[in-house]
């Protein structure tokens, strides 16, 4: 069975689906059960970590999850010592790399640096944390995680806290939580919230909407007493009948992460959220399990690691597991399949678009052309395909017809995504052919 036909491997928690996360988290329980059985079953492969940034659990998680089940490893552990410091191309090394290894697991500090790796690469990759924008591996483990403790997540009530704009593991974490219909409230530090975009993608995938909800905590925490949460749609029509913000009077989890210093990032007047020992004492936290993709800081005190909710140190051994299950359906699909990924487009380059807006997108450091994709259902976005960011578009074109709209009319929402050409000038479009609707 194949993993993503377009891009072979695993970029993104977006490709993940219903069918897929509960299934994994079948295997990953079968592994815990029983390691016997899976001995040996990647005997003869050899696996290849290249880490272009940092890391202690991903990468010898990885390597301890590979040994276990019988295959070898090569690594790049250090940047420093690989040959993209004399200015190898990403595409460069992964033609390499691909002919060493049966699987290559890439960190890289890019965004969207995962996805380019796959398309030059003749073997697997799995993105072991790529930029701002995606870890999904780490969704795994901290999926499994929960499900050790709950079984089923629906209904569950999530808090993801700290620098949700750069932090790629909460970013990640969200389209795993909203595709097994947990709930997604989200406690940023001031000024580091997720981009309006992003909420929508995963609503309108998930069949989310947006709705706030309040706590004198989160006040403490973020300074603001109200906090969004993303919910499915039926859960909150049954809130329209109320007055005002509701009060939330539990949440069943709550993942803290760490301010992405290395990534520029800076929360508004110094202030960023983190627990405290007495902040466990509210009745909000009475159940709430702690978890924290780790490496912490200041948010996360060494106090509460006795804590009986404290969960992050199972969580980081949950690693070795989780890869061991994905290893196995990448590469022993006829022995141990698991439902395929959604794939996510390769996208359609156009030269139009000019560069990449994301400074920190793969392509503007390899020197390409943006790929552009379609994403959202009412509302259309189009996306650099390896970064995700929006794309600075105020036209789309029926490909069909040949119609040019504005970008949010409701025409647009009703041409087929295969059909939508964007454009950022009227002009542009009249050059190749397309007429001006103003609806
Ligand atoms: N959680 C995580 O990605 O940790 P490392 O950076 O140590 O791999």
């Amino acid at each position: 069975m194949r993993l993503l036909p377009v891009l072979e491997g695993l970029h993104s928690a977006e490709a993940f689906n219903p069918g897929f996360l509960r299934a994994f988290l079948e295997r990953t329980r079968a592994l815990e059960a029983g390691p016997a059985e899976f001995q040996d079953a990647l005997a003869g492969r050899v696996i290849a970590t290249v880490f272009e940034e940092p890391s202690t659990r991903t990468r010898l998680s990885f390597e301890s999850a590979a040994l276990r089940l019988g295959a070898g490893v090569i690594s790049v552990a250090d940047p420093k010592t690989s040959s993209a410091v004399k200015g190898e191309s990403l595409r460069d090394t992964a033609r390499i790399v691909s002919g060493y290894s049966d699987l290559i697991v890439w960190r890289h500090p890019r965004d969207g640096a995962s996805r380019l790796a796959a398309q030059a690469a003749q073997v697997p990759v799995i993105n072991g944390g790529d930029g701002r924008i995606g870890h999904p591996t780490q969704t795994l483990l901290d999926l499994y995680t929960l499900y050790r403790e709950w079984g089923d997540l629906a209904g569950r009530t999530v808090g993801l806290m700290g620098d949700l704009r750069n932090g790629r593991t909460a970013r990640s974490l969200a389209w795993g939580l909203a595709l097994l219909e947990a709930r997604v409230l989200q406690l940023p530090a001031p000024g580091l919230a997720w981009e309006a975009s992003f909420e929508q993608r995963i609503a309108d995938r998930a069949g989310y909407a947006l709705r706030h909800v309040r706590h004198p905590l989160f006040r403490t925490w973020t300074g603001e007493e109200t906090a969004r949460v993303l919910e499915p749609r039926l859960a909150t029509q049954g809130w329209l009948f109320g007055d005002g913000v509701p009060l939330l009077e539990r949440l069943d989890a709550l993942y803290l992460t760490r301010l992405q210093e290395e990534r520029g990032a800076a929360p508004r007047d110094g202030v960023y959220p983190g627990l405290r020992p007495a902040h466990l004492a509210d009745p909000l936290l009475e159940q709430c399990l702690l978890l924290h993709p780790l490496p912490r800081r200041q948010e996360l005190p060494e106090e509460l690691d006795e804590d009986p909710r404290a969960r992050y140190f199972e969580q980081a051994r949950n690693g070795v597991l989780a890869r061991q299950a994905l290893y196995l359906a990448m590469l022993r699909a006829e022995r141990w399949p698991l439902p395929e990924l959604t794939p996510l487009p390769a996208g359609h380059p156009d030269a139009e678009l000019g560069v990449c807006p994301n400074p920190n997108c793969i392509t503007r450091a390899e020197g390409i052309p943006v790929p552009w994709r379609v994403a959202g259902k009412v509302q259309r976005l189009f996306l650099c395909a390896y970064c995700d960011a929006l794309l600075p578009v105020d036209y789309a074109g029926c490909r069909s017809t040949l119609r040019l709209h504005p970008l949010h009319s409701p025409s647009v929402a009703r041409i087929h995504p295969e059909n939508l050409r964007p454009f950022r000038a009227r002009e542009a479009a009249q050059r190749q052919g397309y007429t001006w609707s103003e609806a």
